[in-house]
């Protein structure tokens, strides 16, 4: 079992920071990364053509290492998970009459670009609403997802957990279904993988687009994503010159060169070498591979269990265990509690939680303790009881 790693990161004794899912903080190693990939432009001669390339692979193959993908080329650097959907959108075909499901209040950056192609193609866009049910509002939820992919689907795109509530969809069964139906599965990441294991291999979605400032603890502006073999004779959405065939050899990039680097590279975002976030990101890698994502999962799930079942039985509404990872959970407010006055208990108190779709989000990680959840119930307590 891992152990509160708040020393390794600069949070002041006063603030309790348990909103991992609006933006990591950065840890004092990543931090440092950081710092020294500034200074290094400071002095750009010693920057080479091979630094160029070999901190993108190293992050390639760290992020290929977390979520299982056997060839690292299948990983694509990406400015944001937009950036990632867009392209996958871009080379996904979707005919008249067909249509895309996607969840109830997904992430816009999981919307917009399906929406366009749904506009553009005359098909349709299947919301799969959420269910009202207090009780057993996960498997429902899954349930009717499964129902809404039909013969005419086309893609379905999802999240692994839901942003607001971190309802968990069972991406295996959707996986099976999907396959039945020769539907794409796009997936968003971005509120799970990090914290939450995701296999590839498993799982066999088509994409897999993460943001890399939650739950992966980089830093903003560099995300990555997963795109398997049928994006690969796709059109990326800009025409960089560095992932071009042979773009190593800087005296022959003018001899334009037709072919793109193998696999997912044609997807990379250009000026993918980002000599700050780059490194950040992998040393944020390093440190979630070191520490084990099922061991950050279980952490968080034995530090939050108790205070949750408190919740509960102050009236709170939380979705059953199966259905919600630990790492992100929407609490949603009993009846006739004034949401604003929670609000202000939480901040008056330095809790930082979110508040998303009528829930209170909690997203600890390893950063937080005991006494952060104790401060979390007395300013929820002094509003209830
Ligand atoms: C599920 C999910 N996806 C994506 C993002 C960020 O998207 P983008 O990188 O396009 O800004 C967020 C941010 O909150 C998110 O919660």
């Amino acid at each position: 079992m891992l152990t509160c790693k708040k020393h390794l990161f600069s949070i002041p004794d006063g603030i309790t920071y348990l909103n991992c899912s609006y933006m990591s903080p950065l840890s004092k190693p990543v931090e440092q990364a950081g710092i020294n990939g500034l200074l290094r432009k400071s002095r750009p001669w010693e920057i080479t053509i091979p630094d160029f390339f070999e901190p993108v692979e190293m992050l390639k193959q760290l992020f290929s290492r977390l979520v299982n993908v056997p060839d690292a080329q299948r990983i694509a650097l990406v400015p944001s998970v937009s950036f990632g959907i867009a392209a996958a959108a871009k080379n996904l075909v979707v005919h008249q009459g067909q249509n895309i499901v996607v969840v109830d209040e997904i992430f816009p950056s999981n919307y917009y670009s399906w929406q366009r192609l749904v506009e553009e193609n005359g098909a349709t866009l299947k919301v799969v609403k959420r269910p009202a049910e207090a009780v057993g509002r996960g498997k429902l939820w899954n349930e009717w997802l499964l129902d809404a992919i039909d013969s005419k689907t086309a893609v379905v795109a999802l999240p692994h957990a839901h942003w607001t509530d971190g309802t968990l969809f069972d991406l295996k069964a959707v996986r099976n279904r999907t396959k039945d139906v020769g539907a794409a599965l796009i997936i968003d990441g971005t509120q799970s993988v990090g914290a939450l294991p995701f296999d590839v291999a498993e799982i066999q979605p088509d994409a897999l687009v993460c943001g890399g400032y939650k739950w992966l603890m980089g830093a903003y502006g560099l995300g990555l994503a997963y795109f398997g073999e049928r994006f690969d004779n796709g059109k990326p959405i800009e025409e960089n010159w560095i992932n071009r065939l042979g773009s190593e050899n800087f005296e022959n990039l003018t001899n334009f060169q037709p072919a793109y680097k193998p696999a997912a590279n044609r997807y990379c975002m250009g000026e993918n070498s980002q000599f700050i976030a780059v490194p950040m990101l992998s040393k944020a890698l390093e440190l979630l591979l070191e520490w084990g994502v099922s061991n950050i999962q279980d952490y968080v799930h034995h530090l939050s269990s108790p205070y949750l079942l408190e919740l509960e039985n102050l009236g709170f509404g939380i979705e059953a265990t199966k259905w919600r990872g630990s790492h992100l959970v929407g609490v949603r407010l009993p009846q006739g509690l004034d949401f604003l006055a929670v609000k202000k208990a939480t901040s008056e108190r330095g809790v930082f939680v979110s508040y998303r779709g009528g829930a209170m989000r909690i997203s600890p990680h390893l950063y937080n303790d005991d006494n952060d959840f104790e401060r979390l119930m007395e300013a929820v307590k002094s509003v209830c009881l």
